[in-house]
C-alpha cells in the first residue's frame, strides 16, 4: 500500500531513431514535448492519478503529427493505418491495451477503458466494436506527409526496415509516458503507428508488455524496433530487475550493456517509486524528455548508447 504525498515524476517520450537532421528539428521537437510536460505535470500536481497524468499525456502525444501514434501515424504496407496502445497500472499491476485499430482519434482512449472489463487485450476487430460501443467518433488519422512518405516508399518497393520521417522534424517509433503520482503509484502507457511499411497484421512491442511495463517498483516505456523490444523484453526486464532489488541505475545499466551485446535498436524511459528517472537507447536519437518536480530536461542532444539519471 502506498500513502501520503510524494513529489510527481513524468517522463514523457516521441520515439526513437536516426538523426533530427539539424537544429530546426530539434527545437520544434523539444518545444512539442516540453508543451506535453507543462500541461500534465500540474495535473499530477494537483493530484490526477499516474493512470490519469499517463492516459492524458498520451493523448496529447497522439494529437501532435510529428510523432508516430495517433494523428501522424506510418502507413503499413498496404497503404492503411493500423494502431497499437497499451497502459500498465503498476499499483494495481494491471496490463491493457489495443492492437492495429483504425479510425480512432485516441487509441490510448481504449486502453484505458479496457483497464476496468474482464477482456484486457482486443485486436483489430474487437476493437473496432468497441469503438462502436463507446460512441467514439471516426477519425482518420492520415496526414499529408505521412501519405507522400509512403508514396515515396512505394516506389522504392519498400526497401526500409522501419519508416522514417522525410521532413524534418524526424523521428521514428512510438509516444510513450510514464508517472509517479502523489501517492507514490506508477503508471506507464505507449502509443505507436507501427514500423511502417509493415506486413498487414504484424503485431507491435507497444500493445505488448515487453514495450510497455509498470509494477509496484518501476514503470517502463519503450521505443524504437519493436522486434528488437520483444526478443529482449525490454519492458519487464528493467522493471523487475527494479522490483527484485536492483536500483533504476543499475538495471537500465545491465540492460542495456545487454542491448548493446545483441545489437538493438532501441531506447526507454522509466520512473522508480523512489522517484528515480532514467533514459536509455542504443539508438542514434531518443526523443524523450522529463520533469522532475523541478525542473524540466531532455535527451535531445544526447550521444548514442548514452543512460540518463536522475536520482
Ligand atoms: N516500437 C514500435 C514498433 O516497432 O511497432
Amino acid at each position: 500500500m502506498v500513502s501520503g504525498r510524494v513529489e510527481p515524476k513524468l517522463v514523457i517520450h516521441g520515439g526513437a531513431g536516426s538523426s533530427l537532421k539539424g537544429k530546426g528539428g530539434l527545437e520544434a521537437v523539444r518545444k512539442s514535448l516540453h508543451q506535453v510536460l507543462e500541461v500534465v505535470y500540474p495535473l499530477l500536481k494537483d493530484g490526477a492519478s499516474a493512470v490519469e497524468a499517463v492516459a492524458r499525456g498520451c493523448q496529447l502525444l497522439e494529437d501532435d503529427p510529428r510523432f508516430n501514434a495517433g494523428t501522424g501515424s506510418v502507413l503499413q504496407s498496404d497503404g492503411q493505418i493500423r494502431m497499437s496502445a497499451s497502459l500498465m497500472d503498476g499499483f494495481t499491476q494491471s496490463f491493457s491495451g489495443v492492437i492495429n485499430v483504425s479510425r480512432v482519434q485516441h487509441p490510448i482512449e481504449l486502453a484505458r477503458f479496457l483497464q476496468g472489463s474482464d477482456d484486457r487485450v482486443l485486436s483489430d476487430f474487437g476493437a473496432l466494436e468497441l469503438l462502436r460501443e463507446l460512441q467514439l467518433p471516426i477519425y482518420d488519422p492520415i496526414t499529408d506527409l505521412r501519405l507522400q512518405e509512403w508514396m515515396q516508399e512505394r516506389q522504392g518497393n519498400f526497401n526500409k526496415d522501419m519508416a522514417t520521417v522525410v521532413a524534418e522534424p524526424a523521428g521514428t517509433g512510438t509516444i510513450g509516458v510514464v508517472a509517479l503520482d502523489v501517492e507514490g503509484r506508477l503508471a506507464a502507457g505507449t502509443s505507436t503507428g507501427g514500423k511502417g511499411f509493415e506486413r498487414i497484421g504484424r503485431v507491435s512491442d507497444s500493445a505488448m508488455p515487453a514495450g510497455n511495463y509498470a509494477t509496484g517498483s518501476a514503470a517502463v516505456s519503450c521505443t524504437g524496433i519493436g522486434e528488437h523490444i520483444m526478443d529482449e523484453c525490454l519492458a519487464p526486464r528493467i522493471a523487475i530487475r527494479v522490483t527484485d532489488g536492483f536500483s533504476l541505475k543499475a538495471a537500465f545499466e545491465r540492460s542495456f550493456a545487454e542491448a548493446h551485446e545483441h545489437k538493438r535498436d532501441f531506447g526507454a524511459i522509466a520512473i522508480d517509486a523512489t522517484g528515480a528517472i532514467a533514459c536509455g537507447k542504443t539508438s542514434e536519437v531518443l526523443l524523450a524528455a522529463f520533469h522532475n518536480g523541478m525542473e524540466m530536461g531532455d535527451t535531445l542532444e544526447l550521444s548514442q548508447g548514452t543512460l540518463i539519471f536522475i536520482a
